[in-house]
Formats: C-alpha cells, sequence, structure tokens
C-alpha cells in the first residue's frame, strides 16, 4: 500500500484530520511509520493489526507514543478491540473470505456503536490478488469458503498456476483465477450488493491496485475528501494506469 502514500492516502487523511486510522496488515511497518508521523501532530492514533508484525512493536509502541497500538492479532479477532476507527486500511490476508468478512464486520461494529462508518481502502484489488485468493495460513478459513490452492507461481497469462517460476511461488494462491468467492476486489463487490451504507468504489489500477469506498455521508460532509478521490474516477487516467501497470506487470513477470 506504501506506493499509494503520498498521492492517495495522505491527502485523505490530511483533509479529514482522521482521529483514529486502523492499519489490517503492517508487515515491515514502513507505512505505519509514515502513518504515525503524519497523524502526530493534530493527536491522531494508528492502530496497527498483525499477528506477525516484522518489526520490533514493544521498540516501536514506545517510539511512537501515543500514536501507535499495535496487536498482534487476525483482523476478525482484533478489530472489535479498536475502540474507534476512521479510516480503515485494508492490506492483510488477502481472500475472498478474510476481506468480505472485515467489511462486514467493520460495517456491523461502526453501526452497533452508532459511529459514521469510516473511509476504507484496500489494496490488492488488482492482478494477481484481484480475482486470485492467497491465503497467509489456509487452514484457517472455513472449508467452503476456501479455493483449491498450492505453493506455485502466478502469471499474467494463464489462470492455472505455473509449474514453476512465477510471482509469489512460495505463497499459498488459489490454484485458479476468477469465479465466485475467488479474490478481494470479488469480495468488495460482493460487500456492495449487501450493504447499508451508501458508498461510491473508485479503483485505482495501478501497484496492484487500490480500491477506494468513500460512504456517500462522508463526502456530503467532507467535500475535500470527494475531491481528492475525484480525479482518480476519470476514464481517461484509469484507462492509461491500466496499460501502464499491465506493461509493469509484464515486464515483472517476463511475460511479454
Ligand atoms: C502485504 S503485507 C502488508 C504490507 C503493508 N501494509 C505495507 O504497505 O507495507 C500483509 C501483512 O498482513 C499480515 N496478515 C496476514 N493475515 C492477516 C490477518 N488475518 N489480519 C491482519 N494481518 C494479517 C501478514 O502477517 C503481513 O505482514
Amino acid at each position: 500500500m506504501l506506493p499509494f502514500f503520498a498521492d492517495i492516502i495522505a491527502p485523505l487523511l490530511s483533509a479529514l484530520q482522521s482521529p483514529a486510522v486502523v492499519e489490517i496488515g503492517s508487515e515491515h511497518g514502513k507505512l505505519t511509520r509514515k502513518l504515525c508521523e503524519l497523524v502526530a501532530p493534530w493527536e491522531g492514533r494508528v492502530h496497527a493489526i498483525d499477528p506477525a508484525p516484522l518489526f520490533d512493536a514493544d521498540v516501536w509502541t514506545k517510539d511512537l507514543a501515543p500514536t501507535l497500538a499495535v496487536h498482534r492479532a487476525k483482523s476478525l479477532d482484533a478489530l472489535p478491540a479498536v475502540d474507534g476507527f476512521d479510516v480503515v486500511l485494508v492490506d492483510g490476508d488477502h481472500n475472498w473470505f478474510t476481506v468480505l468478512s472485515e467489511l462486514r464486520l467493520v460495517e456491523r461494529l461502526a453501526r452497533e456503536r452508532g459511529a459514521a462508518h469510516p473511509l476504507v481502502l484496500l489494496h490488492d484489488v488488482a492482478w494477481p490478488y484481484g480475482r486470485r485468493d492467497l491465503y497467509y495460513e489456509p487452514e484457517s478459513i472455513p472449508e467452503q469458503h476456501r479455493q483449491s490452492w498450492a505453493r506455485r507461481g502466478i502469471s499474467p497469462v494463464s489462470s492455472e498456476l505455473l509449474p514453476r517460476g512465477g510471482l509469489n511461488a512460495h505463497l499459498a494462491n488459489a490454484t485458479h483465477e476468477g469465479g465466485p468467492r475467488n479474490g478481494v476486489l470479488t469480495a468488495v463487490e460482493d460487500y456492495l450488493k449487501e450493504t447499508q451504507v451508501e458508498q461510491t468504489l473508485t479503483i485505482v489500477p495501478a501497484a496492484f491496485g487500490l480500491a477506494i469506498l468513500l460512504p456517500a455521508t462522508l463526502a456530503a460532509e467532507k467535500p475535500a475528501a470527494l475531491e481528492l478521490v475525484r480525479p482518480w474516477m476519470s476514464t481517461a487516467v484509469q484507462g492509461f494506469l491500466e496499460k501502464m501497470e499491465t506493461a509493469r506487470i509484464a515486464m515483472l513477470t517476463q511475460a511479454g
């Protein structure tokens, strides 16, 4: 999600002066630290949720006090313990079941607390995980919601995983791309069919894809946020970014 910080995430958080930001999936904490530095001047708080962060959570929590709270747990266990959230960044376990469950839980918690529905940004809504599940821990996903999977690499020119090589060959990837209940974008679309919150979906088709779910009430209350999202809605911008992303992925995977 880091590539989106300067041009999308930071301007949006600054416009909203977001008091509470949740980051699902922190890994090395590169984005976490930037988020903390950004929100500290207005006394914002960053909740980093990751069952296995690759930074020293205790040291960082002290260094970045009182801004950072690290939750060493999976998103679905940790979210209820976060007392409030204005912006949620979703970049954890990239599969249909987890992402749909996260979106449902965020909506339910906000509603139960009588809080405004947050702005939600999700990474990996384009290739390779927009239409293909990835499992950090396949056995933790209920069997009926899990695709067949293998630790083999992905190619942009075939739905099937490659016998050798390919992208992310060390990860547990769904063996096929597409179809129902498969991938992060499919989860977002399925969520939008059932949500009770009016919101718009904008996709930035670059750097593996970013989805911006902007609630209508927030757009009405903070027109500056809508103005920051609007340029990314342009079909010309989207078409150009899609071409650049296809070329980048071809180079990345040496597919042609
Ligand atoms: C792609 S990395 C996140 C990268 C980070 N957001 C950034 O921009 O630098 C995914 C992270 O999600 C974490 N993760 C996996 N399953 C998770 C879950 N159910 N809830 C929260 N985090 C999870 C992994 O441990 C990993 O560190």
